[in-house]
């Protein structure tokens, strides 16, 4: 009779044989341009540290400070035993960088997804959810117990088409990623907004990779669209451009309120530590003050991206620093990554269930924080890589 764990070791030897386990490498180093990867020094082309903020020497002692004054540990919490002067100096800074009334701080954006959509839908409700979204609106999609409706990839048209059929629901709210985290294309914000107030639908959008990126010196997607006052509520995390870690929701007082009188991860889970919240703060004063390191992002990105398709690699559909080396087949794209990490370059692979099957791709991801020279070194490894694995001809 087989054990009653036998579904592991068969489900575990499909995903080897598929070429779809996940290994975790382990890094010795800080977060940089360089980082050092099973004891490797490499080229850093995973992380989300878009603008440096991981190992910024002023977000560190910021850090360190606050360790100093407040200990280590929240201690629970927020509605239970209070909260720090630090949570809401965070979120009044947050809400004047990004232009809103309010916003809710929480430990990371996973849980602010969580909370936004646990908070505001219910089983009497539909969510109108673009197809390729992040798994944890996905997971609070779910959470809400409402009915979840997918509409195409970027398609107002089909979201209308949609949002036309449901008509018996309490509420309609449509959610969308604001930049997409595994093709770096960015939702069409505007026709969204208007073809959800056709249908007096709230919108949500989760901006975890357009803070910092997007908008003037990296105010995010709303920004970037000026749509300010049109989105209902901004959802976005602190550990991509913001180098640290937590998430936060952004929108008008009364929505921001009711989320935190709702909000589960609020409600049920620890607060972000005093080293956390502070780094954060230290972060948005230094993009509230200069757009420089934005700017040198951007700069950065199309370095890489014209000299990758200047090689003859596909990059889909990217609009910014998010990278997609389109490949195909999971096992080619898994041997293109070790090739590249074996000759100084630390990018992974990416392959089902995180994109389709037959989509398999290496993300590169770009920083403010890489040098001309880096990205010189990383397009010649690309180009003599894909060529040596048939992938450029
Ligand atoms: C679009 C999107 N939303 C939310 C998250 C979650 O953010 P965090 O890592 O802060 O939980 C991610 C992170 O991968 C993301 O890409």
């Amino acid at each position: 009779m087989p054990g009653k764990l036998e579904f592991i070791h068969q489900e575990m030897t499909t995903l080897r044989e598929q070429g779809l386990l996940i290994p975790i490498r382990v890094i010795d180093s800080p977060q940089g341009a360089w980082v050092t990867v099973d004891g490797k020094k490499v080229l850093n082309l995973c992380s989300n540290n878009y603008l440096g903020f991981a190992n910024h020497d002023v977000l560190k002692r910021r850090a360190q400070k606050a360790i100093d004054t407040f200990g280590v540990g929240p201690a629970a919490v927020r509605t239970i035993a209070g909260t720090l002067t630090l949570h809401r100096e965070l979120e009044a800074k947050l809400a004047h960088f990004k232009g809103v009334e309010a916003t809710l701080a929480f430990q990371s954006g996973f849980c602010a997804n969580l909370a936004a959509l646990g908070s505001l839908a219910g089983p009497e409700d539909v969510i109108f959810s673009d197809e390729l979204n992040h798994a944890s609106i996905i997971d609070g999609c779910r959470l809400s117990r409402a009915t979840i409706v997918r509409y195409a990839h970027g398609d107002p048209q089909d979201l209308r088409e949609h949002l036309r059929s449901e008509t018996s629901a309490r509420r309609r709210l449509v959610i969308t990623d604001g930049v997409f985290s595994m093709d770096g294309d960015i939702a069409p914000l505007p026709e969204i907004v208007s073809t959800a107030s056709e249908f007096d639908a709230l919108v949500l959008v989760d901006d975890a990779h357009g803070e910092g990126v997007l908008g003037r010196a990296g105010r995010g997607i709303v920004d970037h669209f000026q749509l300010h006052g049109k989105v209902d509520l901004e959802i976005g995390t602190l550990s991509k451009a913001f180098g640290v870690v937590g998430g936060v929701v952004a929108g008008s007082r009364q929505l921001v309120d009711y989320v935190q009188q709702k909000g589960r991860p609020l409600l049920f889970s620890s607060a972000a530590t005093p080293a956390d919240t502070a780094a954060c703060i230290a972060a948005v004063e230094i993009l509230e003050k200069s757009g420089d390191l934005v700017d040198r992002l951007w700069t950065n990105t199309r370095r890489f991206k014209d000299g990758m398709r200047a090689l003859g690699f596909d990059l889909g559909r990217s609009e910014t620093p998010i990278t997609p080396v389109m490949i195909g087949d999971a096992k080619l794209a898994g041997a293109f990554s070790r090739r590249l990490f074996e000759e100084g370059i630390f990018a992974v692979s990416i392959g089902y269930p995180t994109v389709a099957r037959d989509k398999a791709r290496i993300r590169a991801m770009i920083s403010a924080t890489h040098s001309e020279e880096d990205l010189g070194f990383a397009l010649e490894v690309f180009g003599r890589v894909g060529r040596e694995l048939a992938i450029l001809h």
